[in-house]
């Protein structure tokens, strides 16, 4: 099938929020039917006593940057060398301050500032010149990275995934800004390809969008999947704000500072409370329902791929249990036997209670959508994990039948580690282990530089 083409009305717009406060709460699978909302993620794990002499201690790595920094704020000394006094030839080794939104961004000035093109619950995204390729990236800053433990793994979670990835539907990493000051800095800069939109922004357009069009995101979301599945990564954060394009309908999913491993022998322990985006969160995170796997990310896309055909969320959810209301209206109501096998009593008692349905008739409920489109997404949309179809199963189902290739749907070919997830991690490591991973990133690049 060819790239539609679609016009891009409103990518200009600069102050698009990608995360509506509304749709962002914190779960906690021991405690799933209480409906207050706690703002932290993995709060329970974060402790300021954890934070510990280490976090100035000097580190082993052989390779350091050379940084001159002045104390007024406007940093202009940065020049970026490792210790064998070899420079990095891709920056500039200057960095220049300016205002966006509120905040701050220190950056070499090999990326001029074009303007502020996304801001979401943990960065904000601004559009910028890159003068040493030529071309436009996309640069995000993530702040307080050290305010809190867990923002702290996030990123540092964040960094090793896009550095893992190399695959046309995943945001690639082209440059990961080295700290000024190693010890104390409290900033991370991720530099990505640019892309022209997200999906949330093309949903609330008056953009149309043909079912060849819809086809088409879709299969790239799940062309995704499959290799993020494949490499034992779990998404857990898919929703329109976290899918981009481009003008040719080209798609990449970006935002991994959730994502995690999908073995479900390695799950108890790191998936007892997170924050997601409660609108696409699936039933079994919902109501703490045995192990979950990356089935949640097939329920993720089958909200996704109804909210493209109705223009609007198709569970937009004011608490959990509002939530949990609206997804059985829509899915029907699991069996008796699926509610007894619920672990949490509050959640048993509170799905007993549900008035019984059946599932609501699809055609009625998207009267635009094709035949094969409805049949995929019922089978997406199932209430019970194992019932759901799996990424695999979608790639083979007729809907995609036209752009379906099995010759050209890589999987990732080396598992991601997720073992660093296990150690204590203190405040001070994760500094050292983040600027590691930086510092690593600049290493290989210029290895690959020296071989060009
Ligand atoms: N490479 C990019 N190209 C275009 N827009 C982007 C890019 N990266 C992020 N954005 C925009 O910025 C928003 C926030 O980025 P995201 O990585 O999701 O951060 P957060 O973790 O804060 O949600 C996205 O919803 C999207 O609108
Ligand atoms: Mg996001």
């Amino acid at each position: 099938m060819s790239k539609r083409e679609y016009s891009q009305d409103n990518s200009d717009s600069e102050e698009q929020e990608s995360t509506s406060s509304n749709e962002t709460e914190s779960t906690s699978e021991s405690d799933s039917s209480d409906s207050s909302s706690s703002s932290s993620e993995e709060s329970t794990t974060s402790s300021s006593s954890e934070e510990t002499s280490e976090e100035n201690s000097s580190s082993s790595e052989d390779e350091e940057t050379e940084t001159k920094t002045k104390t007024n704020g406007q940093v202009v000394e940065n020049k970026q060398s490792f210790s064998d006094g070899k420079s990095l030839p891709w920056m500039v080794g200057k960095n220049h301050t300016f205002p966006v939104a509120g905040t701050e961004f220190t950056i070499d000035q090999r990326y001029q500032y074009i303007k502020k093109i996304g801001h979401g619950a943990y960065g904000i995204v601004i559009s910028a010149k890159d003068r040493f390729e030529n071309e436009s990236v996309a640069i995000k800053k993530i702040m307080g990275v050290f305010d809190r433990l867990t923002d702290a793994k996030r990123t540092l979670r964040e960094i090793k995934l896009l550095k893992h990835f190399n695959h046309e539907n995943i945001l690639c990493l082209t440059d990961l800004l080295i700290p000024p000051v190693k010890e104390n800095f409290t900033s991370v800069y991720l530099v990505t390809e640019l892309l022209a939109t997200d999906l949330r922004q093309i949903i609330n357009s008056e953009q149309q969008l043909s079912e060849d069009h819809i086809r088409y995101f879709l299969y790239q979301i799940i062309r995704a999947l499959k290799y993020l599945h494949s490499g034992k990564v779990i998404h857990r954060d898919l929703k329109p704000g976290n899918i981009l394009l481009n003008e040719n309908c080209d798609l990449k999913i970006c935002d991994f500072g959730l994502a995690r491993i999908s073995d479900p022998e390695e799950e108890n322990h790191l998936l007892t409370q997170y924050v997601a985006t409660r609108w696409y969160r699936s039933p079994e995170i919902i109501l703490s329902w045995g192990e979950y796997t990356s089935a949640v990310d097939v329920w993720s896309t089958g909200c996704i791929f109804a909210e493209i055909l109705n223009r609007k969320p198709l569970f937009p959810g004011k608490d959990f249990m509002h939530q949990l209301k609206l997804i059985t209206m829509v899915v029907g109501k699991p069996s008796k036997k699926e509610i007894n096998s619920l672990e949490n009593e509050k959640a048993r008692k509170f799905m007993k209670k549900l008035p019984n349905r059946k599932q609501f008739d699809f055609h009625k409920l998207f009267p635009s959508a094709s035949e094969d489109a409805i049949d995929l997404l019922s089978k997406m949309l199932q209430f019970n994990p194992q019932k759901r179809i799996t990424v695999e199963e979608s790639l083979e189902h007729p809907f995609f039948a036209t752009i379906h290739d099995p010759d050209d749907e890589p999987i990732c070919e080396e598992t991601f580690d997720f073992s660093f997830e296990k150690d204590k991690l203190t405040k001070g490591k994760l500094r050292r282990l983040i600027y590691n991973e930086i510092i690593d990133f600049h290493k290989k690049k210029r290895q690959t530089y020296k071989e060009k």
